[in-house]
């Protein structure tokens, strides 16, 4: 299907008994490219990441792995790298020679092992740590480890399925730069799970955004936050105001709760992202103002957060500087504003 693609996914299904944990995935994966699989539990990313590694057998579909068929070859011959979310290490093995483990298999050269466990020890920031045992490493550690031992190998593909789900949000921030950092440099093609859509807008060329085993969206982060294909993906990436525009009685557009909206297109499902949204105290009339009341101001460190209570029930999500906390209080009045260009249609319900 796709000549270029260096991982081609072409119509995988997956089902057990009655559940379809993969209903359709089409999906084409540049050399060198990082494309994240993002969607809530139990969406099927595992299962398509599995089926990719070789460790479940699709109901349908194929792989192709540089143009070559690979749906049947068995998993230890696919070259490719694995973190799994249970991070499965060898427990018997030093973490260094977990990390060596696919070198030996390999015939790598002894010196070279050295060399190359050394440089992910480094980058994992596992100094220290090489004599250990699995056992005697934190959760944390112990996902470095494997994504190490995945790395290090230097495979066609690399699949990570939740990586870093136990690293605290500081280490989880610097672990992701620097495996950026090396899968750009290393050129690896990589499938990367992950349910955590600011991780995913971080670390990915594309995000694959799943719903119930299907691929609802796949872009670039800005693609899908600033042009969400569907209902789902706009409340999925990032936060979301959503409305049903109708025609009104006065020949503009009205939304489902009665909001006379200004827009460049006509009768459709429109996003307004919370920071596009202004907040005044004076009120205002026409299209795209609303007035209410300040329910909650959240501190978020770079900016607030704040929810307006709507006359018709809505909580209209706001997002501005921290001095939005030193004009509006709880409880306060105030009128929020946005432009045409601020809505944006979703071509899909
Ligand atoms: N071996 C299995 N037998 C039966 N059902 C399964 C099996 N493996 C997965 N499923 C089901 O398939 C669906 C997709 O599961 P999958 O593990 O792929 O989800 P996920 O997106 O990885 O979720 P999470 O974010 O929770 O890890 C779920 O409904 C799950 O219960
Ligand atoms: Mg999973």
């Amino acid at each position: 299907m796709n000549e270029a693609a260096e991982l081609d996914l072409q119509g995988l299904v997956r089902r057990y008994g009655s559940t379809v944990a993969v209903a359709r995935m089409d999906l084409a994966v540049a050399k060198g490219e990082l494309v994240a699989l993002l969607g809530p539990s139990g969406c099927g990313k595992t299962t398509t990441l599995r089926m990719v590694a070789g460790f479940v057998d699709p109901s349908e579909g194929r792989i192709l792995l540089r143009g070559r068929d690979i749906t049947r070859v068995p998993a230890h011959k696919r070259d490719m790298g694995m973190v799994f979310q249970s991070y499965a290490l060898f427990p018997h093995l030093s973490v260094a020679d977990n990390i060596a483990f696919g070198l030996h298999r390999r015939g790598v050269a002894k010196a070279e092992v050295a060399q190359r466990v050394a440089r992910m020890v480094a980058l994992l920031k596992l100094d220290g740590l090489e004599a250990r045992l699995p056992r005697q490493l934190s959760g944390g550690q112990q996902q470095r480890v494997a994504v190490g031992r995945a790395l290090v190998i230097n495979p066609a593909v690399v699949l990570l399925d939740e990586p870093f789900s136990n690293l605290d949000a500081l280490l989880r921030e610097g672990t992701r730069i620097e495996l950026r950092r090396l899968q750009t440099e290393l050129g690896l093609t990589t499938l990367f799970v992950t349910h955590d859509q600011a991780e995913a807008m971080a670390i990915s060329d594309r995000i694959a955004v799943m719903n119930q085993g299907r691929l609802e969206q796949l872009g670039t982060p800005r693609e899908v936050y600033e042009r969400p294909a569907t209902r789902f993906v706009a409340g999925f990436i990032g936060r979301a105001n959503l409305f049903e525009a109708k025609p009104g009685a006065g020949g503009g557009l009205v939304s489902e709760d009665g909001i006379p909206l200004d827009a460049a297109g006509g009768a459709a499902t429109y996003v307004l992202r919370p920071e596009r949204v202004t907040l005044v105290a004076e009120p205002a009339d026409g299209a795209n103002a609303v007035s209410g009341t300040v329910e909650v101001l959240s501190f978020l460190g770079n900016g607030v957060q704040a929810v307006l209570r709507l006359p018709g029930g809505r909580a209209l999500l706001v997002e501005g500087a921290a001095a939005l906390a030193d004009r509006f209080r709880p409880g306060a009045a105030a009128t929020a504003r946005w432009t045409p260009a601020d809505l944006t249609a979703i071509p899909q319900v």
